[in-house]
């Protein structure tokens, strides 16, 4: 005869190997989304353009970013931390990254958005090579999970020009 104990312990088992094979296929269903942002970046003004005492160059911008970044959210998904950067090349760093806007996303119904903005972060070379620099601008992203790991990725954008005087 099965004691009560013996019963409800077999009742346990299987629940609790339910609940792990729901997590598991909870984890597996969020990997299977392959998300599909999309972001678009208008350089709307170069608010100036100077090269500083120390010989520097440093460029104020304004930017119109708009952005649809609603398939990063799911289920378990927490936040997720955006970042756009300058990236560019100089004869003595193959990758300048300048980072020039972030913002932490908390939410699916903040995911996508429009905004005009000057560059947050200070866009400055290490040397003065902005002059008709050609440049790309990226947006990085951090997916910070519930549970699991995070995962980032970002989209490049091509194409910008920085122009060829100081104004
Ligand atoms: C910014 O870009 C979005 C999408 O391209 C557009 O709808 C919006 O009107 C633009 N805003 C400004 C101020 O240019
Ligand atoms: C800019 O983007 C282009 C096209 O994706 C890429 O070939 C190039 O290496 C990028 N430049 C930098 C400095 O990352």
């Amino acid at each position: 005869m099965h004691s009560f104990g013996y019963r409800l312990n077999a009742l346990l088992t299987f629940s609790v190997t339910i609940l792990a094979l729901m997590c598991a296929m909870a984890s597996f269903s969020d990997n299977l989304n392959t998300p599909s942002p999309s972001v678009e970046i208008q350089i709307v003004n170069i608010n100036w353009f100077q090269k500083q005492p120390r010989g520097n160059d440093e460029v104020s911008l304004t930017m119109n970013i708009s952005a649809d970044l609603q398939s990063l959210f799911t289920w378990n998904t927490k936040q997720v931390f955006v970042f756009v950067a300058a990236e560019y090349e100089t004869p003595k760093n193959s990758l300048n990254q300048v980072s020039l806007w972030d913002a932490i996303i908390p939410a699916k119904e903040h995911a996508k958005f429009w905004m005009h903005t000057s560059n947050k972060y200070r866009f400055v070379d290490q040397g003065n090579n902005l002059r008709g620099k050609e440049f790309n601008l990226t947006l990085h992203w951090h997916v910070m999970p519930k549970t699991g790991k995070m995962f980032a990725d970002k989209i490049v954008m091509s194409g910008y020009q920085l122009p060829e005087e100081y104004r």
